[in-house]
């Protein structure tokens, strides 16, 4: 992998205690940032900044803990972090719901069914309360986390209709439309964004090692699903490399808006995705049900082009 020195870059990434996210967590603090470990568990989040402080030789790895399913735990994670960091130049949404034991739709203490809360409102509204930063950081950037999953759904368009699962739910269906909502996300941020020296690019995550301990609690049938995708799957570190290089490459401080499965290798989003009136009505729908009331992020002329 490059090496990188962001030395000068506070960074945070959500769901950092496991997976992908601590494989990046690593990569970024050995390339000499300052990385915020943003996880749920306080056990787990220890440990995990325990192991990254100690692998990268770094005293720059913090924890921070929240839980993306709730709208008050991000507002006062946002609450904290701006007392604490006088800058923000790289904010990953890594954190996400699959928890395929789930079979009926949950709602969370807001209201909303809680794999879209998750995957896409908890980022949608971290990125409002964090965006002021970001902005007076910049040149900064915004990293989201899809699935290649996606290609199985070629057709998947927002349901606005069933934003709360109660008309049909599956943990795979709704894993993958706040996965789509994220992309959506990332094209209409991108572009309402432009020339705010913010940019957005979302990760295409392909089929990646789940590590063990995560799937203890899985029936077997799943567990023999995962063993038999693991014989094709990239290392979490492997994928973590196509974070890095967002977060981190030179080169990319301009480019936005871009779906990535790798390092320069570009990934083509669903037909849907690319969809402005409703990307504009996802956005509409996520700050009133975020209760975002200034719309940050706007652009001046987003109505006119
Ligand atoms: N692995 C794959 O094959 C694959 C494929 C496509 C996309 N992805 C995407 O890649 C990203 C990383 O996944 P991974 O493979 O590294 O999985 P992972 O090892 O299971 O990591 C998921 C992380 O998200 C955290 N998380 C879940 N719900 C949360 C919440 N409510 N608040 C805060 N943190 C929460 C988990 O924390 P806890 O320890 O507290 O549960 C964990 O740290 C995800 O966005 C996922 O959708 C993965």
């Amino acid at each position: 992998m490059q090496k990188y020195d962001i030395s000068d870059k506070t960074i945070i990434i959500t769901g950092a205690n496991s997976g992908i996210g601590k494989a990046a967590s690593l990569q970024l603090a050995q390339a000499g940032a300052t990385v915020v470990m943003a996880c749920r568990s306080p056990e787990r989040g220890a440990q995990a900044v325990e192991d990254v402080r100690k692998t990268a030789n770094s005293s720059r790895v913090e924890l921070m803990l929240v839980d993306m399913s709730s709208q008050a735990s991000i507002r006062q994670f946002a609450e904290k972090f701006l007392a604490q960091y006088p800058r923000l130049d790289v904010l990953i949404h890594n954190a996400a719901n699959f928890d395929h034991r789930q079979k009926k739709p949950a709602l969370t203490p807001d209201g909303s069914e809680t794999v879209f809360a998750t995957n896409h409102l908890g980022p949608f509204l971290m990125t409002h309360l964090l965006l002021d930063r970001l902005k007076a950081s910049a040149p900064s950037r915004v990293i989201t986390v899809a699935s290649k999953g996606l290609m199985t759904y070629p057709f998947l368009d927002i349901e606005f209709d069933n934003l709360d699962g109660k008309k049909k739910f599956s943990m795979q269906h709704a894993y993958y439309h706040s996965k789509q909502a994220q992309v959506m996300f990332t094209f209409d941020l991108a572009r309402r964004l432009e020339g705010a020296g913010v940019t957005v690019n979302c990760v295409r995550v392909g089929n990646v090692a789940i590590p063990d301990e995560r799937l203890d609690h899985l029936p077997k049938w799943m567990l023999k699903m995962y063993e038999a995708k693991r014989k094709f799957a990239l290392t979490p570190e492997k994928m973590a490399e196509t974070y890095t290089w967002l977060a981190a490459d030179p080169s990319l401080e301009t480019v936005t808006g871009g779906y990535w499965d790798a390092p320069d290798v570009a990934a083509r989003a669903n037909k849907n995705a690319g969809n402005r009136e409703t990307q504009e009505r996802l956005w509409e729908v996520s700050a009133g049900l975020t209760h975002i009331e200034n719309h940050q992020g706007e652009s001046n002329d987003h109505h006119s082009n």
